[in-house]
């Protein structure tokens, strides 16, 4: 149902990993990605952007791999002591932050579920340090999937009290995904008893930079597990490898594009059903090309 009410936030700004790897991954997410370290944190943390805001992925050393936080900007104007006491409301503990990381100077973080930090943020500072011309270079951060044991909670904190529209399942609430903008998906819950993060997408500049992008993560020495190809959900172009800690990593193009006040994705000639409205896509449906998945993409 239409919910005539605007998602608290309105797009997914940063993603933050724990990494053991951490000079592999950061010199992945550097050179092979195409990113610019911004900045470097007291402890030792690599602030790295796409090429507009002060960071979208933020890589800090650690002994075991983790999902340390996700940034998500919040509509221009939001009360932060009020939204804390909204989530007080709900049995979440939140608070406010005064610069606790560069480039972003008053955030409220609250941990949804255990092992999932949400920080959300009114601004960031762009530095544009430019977008890189090597590597993928892509065109910005879009979505995140999730794995979590809470996943049914997690879900109930995304579209009840964040506000995102749902757009689709997998597998009968296997995968879950919602939107806070058009994008299809800014998010996907995998609800599945494990906790990590499953994938990180990046937006490519179109769909001929699939090739670029390719011959980018040869040249690196990493190989392309699935794709590129055309998936149902979304109905994005997307190709996926893995950074050096094994956190998956999704480059994408031509997601379909949500109108919620229609409930449904803009129309598109590859669409299988008219018109696109939320559904769930059955487990062998998750290729609109019927392209094999060697890898098992549940698994990441
Ligand atoms: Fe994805």
């Amino acid at each position: 149902m239409f919910r005539p009410f605007a998602p608290k936030v309105f797009q997914l700004g940063y993603v933050a990993l724990e990494c053991p790897d951490f000079e592999r991954t950061r010199q992945h997410y550097a050179e092979t990605i195409g990113m610019h370290q911004t900045d470097t944190g007291h402890d030792g943390e690599a602030y790295l952007s796409i090429g507009y805001e002060h960071h979208n992925i933020v890589l800090r050393k650690a002994e075991k791999k983790a999902l340390t936080h996700l940034g998500f900007q919040l509509q221009p104007g939001t009360d932060l002591k009020g939204l804390v006491k909204e989530f007080a409301g709900h049995g979440l503990a939140a608070q406010v932050k005064s610069d606790s990381q560069p480039g972003v100077r008053e955030l409220v973080e609250v941990e949804a579920v255990p092992g999932v930090v949400f920080q959300l943020y009114p601004e960031i500072v762009a530095p544009a340090p430019g977008f890189k011309r090597t590597g993928v270079a892509p065109l910005r951060l879009g979505h995140v999937a999730v794995i979590s044991s809470h996943g049914d909670k997690l879900i109930h904190f995304f579209r009840d009290i964040l506000g995102f529209w749902f757009t689709d399942t997998i597998g009968s609430g296997l995968a879950n995904f919602f939107t806070c903008n058009r994008d299809h998906h800014v998010v996907n819950v995998l609800n599945v008893p494990q906790d990590r993060v499953h994938h990180i997408a990046f937006q490519l500049k179109g769909n001929a930079s699939h090739a670029m992008a390719c011959d980018a993560l040869r040249e690196a020495g990493v190989g392309v597990k699935w794709g590129p190809a055309r998936h149902t959900a979304g109905h994005n172009l997307a190709g996926y490898h893995y950074d050096p800690d094994r956190v998956l990593i999704e480059l994408y193009t031509d997601m379909d594009q949500f109108v919620p006040q229609l409930n449904m994705c803009e129309a598109r000639p590859w669409h299988e059903h008219f018109p696109m409205v939320p559904r769930d896509w059955g487990l062998h449906e998750l290729c609109a090309w019927e392209t094999e998945f060697v890898f098992n993409l549940a698994q990441g």
